[in-house]
């Protein structure tokens, strides 16, 4: 079975209740599943992983979950040339229209830069993500099925 691993940086934890639902679905997609805190994790550990998952909220005006800044500062090709890649995260479309879930589209653009393949479009979730935890799991799955 193929490895995955679902890093997530959180301040309320709503990105880690997304999370939740998106290891669900990778898992029924047929993946062996990690998740971890961002707080938890280095970014050498992802060459153990086929599949990387990155969740992150935004926060300030457009900016990155204060402890995803550390990780996504180290991420670099050595250790993410050649992955699979796919990208989640909340925001709020209502209070802030011009930097909409920005995070998820900052981070997924560094994975690119970094050599990884997007597998599947980003998903931005707007608002409550309690409303959201069946999009969250039937993203996983498709991920799994394109990773
Ligand atoms: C001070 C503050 C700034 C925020 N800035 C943005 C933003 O720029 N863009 C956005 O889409 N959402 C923004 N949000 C909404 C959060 O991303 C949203 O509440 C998210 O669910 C928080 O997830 P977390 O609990 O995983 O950190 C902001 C929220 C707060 C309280």
């Amino acid at each position: 079975m193929s490895k995955a691993i679902v890093i997530f940086g959180s301040t309320m934890g709503n990105t880690e209740t997304l999370a939740a639902s998106v290891v669900e679905g990778l898992k029924e997609g047929g993946k062996e599943v990690t998740l971890k805190n961002v707080t938890d994790v280095k970014v050498e550990e992802l060459k153990d992983y086929e599949l990387v998952v990155l969740g992150c909220s935004t926060w300030g005006l457009g900016e990155l979950q204060d402890d995803f800044i550390g990780f996504y500062d180290t991420m670099n090709a050595d250790a993410i040339n050649g992955k699979k890649a796919a990208v989640f995260g909340p925001g709020d479309s209502g209070m802030y229209p011009d930097n909409f879930c920005d995070a998820v589209t900052i981070i997924e653009k560094k994975l690119e830069e970094c050599g990884a393949t997007i597998v599947e479009d980003c998903l931005k979730v707007d608002g409550d993500v309690d409303d959201a935890l069946d999009e969250a799991k039937t993203w996983g799955v498709n991920v799994a099925k394109n990773a």
